[in-house]
């Protein structure tokens, strides 16, 4: 059987690295991408596995990496769209350069890489796209409006684009999350400590120190393997379902977008007077 290949953006560590190990072991062949090669050195020295440098704010690494794979190896079977992070903060704290950077990274990132790998995957008439979004790409809350914003972005981009390249034999799939145990959690951390506070929402700061909304010791937190369970299953898929929440939080989360607006801002004022 002919070896299928994906692309991993972000591999270098969480739900990436996994996905990146959880094609390998399928023996997939994988291009583990990174913003610093040498965080994925050890990835490429298992086999089948390429490693590459990726900061998927930069165009032509974007370009370089796809024109190596399909020079190399002819075809590129999946693309994964992982590389992202939460710039978490009240609306009125958080200056637009962070915004502006968290779109840059959570969905430009994914719109150039898609853009670059699609005229290959059209040539061959098959291919599939799995994007990275979140239970946060369904259900906004507050302190969450940047990045809330960024995922439902993606969600809404994966829609039009499934819609458009069906003809072509092309997939696209999101994988929703809720909280997962990787390093997502200290660099939201670091994010927030970076925001300039107003001092009109001490409350928030105060409810997002004392339990970090995507903390890797909740109880019902993740492992980032479950996650990269479902990328490799959508992406082995003939027929990948549109939508794969993952985890308790996310598939019950996602149901909050039917709850009527009154009663979902009801719920997060009485989660405010609690904490
Ligand atoms: N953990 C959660 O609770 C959770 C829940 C739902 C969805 N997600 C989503 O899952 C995806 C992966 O996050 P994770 O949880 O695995 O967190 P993570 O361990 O922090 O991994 C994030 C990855 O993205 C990479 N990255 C950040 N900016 C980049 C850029 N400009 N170019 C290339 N790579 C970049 C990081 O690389 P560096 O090492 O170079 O920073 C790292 O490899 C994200 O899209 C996130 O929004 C996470």
């Amino acid at each position: 059987m002919t070896t299928r290949t994906a692309l991993v953006t972000g591999s270098s560590s969480g739900i990436g690295r996994a996905t990146v190990e959880g094609f390998l072991d399928q023996e997939w062949r994988v291009y583990a991408t990174a913003r610093d090669p040498d965080d994925v050195a050890d990835l490429g020295e298992r086999t089948d596995c390429v490693t590459a440098r990726l900061d998927v704010t930069e165009e032509t690494d974007v370009e370089q990496v796809v024109a190596r794979m399909v020079d190399e190896e002819g075809r590129i079977d999946c693309l994964v769209n992982n590389a992202g992070y939460g710039q978490f903060g009240p609306t009125e704290d958080v200056p637009v350069e962070r915004v502006h950077r968290q779109f840059e990274v959570n969905v430009y990132g994914p719109h150039r890489l898609t853009r670059a790998v699609l005229p290959h995957m059209r040539d061959r008439g098959d291919g599939t796209i799995v994007n990275l979004s979140s239970v946060a790409g369904r259900v906004s809350f507050p302190g969450g409006g940047a990045y809330c914003g960024s995922k439902f972005a993606v969600e809404a981009m994966s829609d039009a684009l499934r819609a458009e390249v069906r003809e072509f034999g092309i997939d696209v799939v999101v994988v929703e999350p809720g909280p997962v145990a990787t390093n997502f959690a200290d660099r939201a951390d670091a994010e927030v400590a970076g925001v300039e506070r107003s001092g009109a929402y001490e409350s928030f700061y105060t409810a997002f120190a004392d339990a970090s909304l995507f903390g890797d010791d909740g109880p019902a937190t993740i492992p980032p393997e479950r996650v990269a369970a479902d990328v490799v299953n959508a992406a082995s898929a003939t027929k990948p379902r549109a939508r794969y929440p993952v985890g308790t939080p996310a598939r019950v989360g996602v149901l909050a977008r039917f709850v009527p607006d009154r009663l979902r801002d009801r719920a997060f004022a009485l989660v405010d007077r609690l904490s």
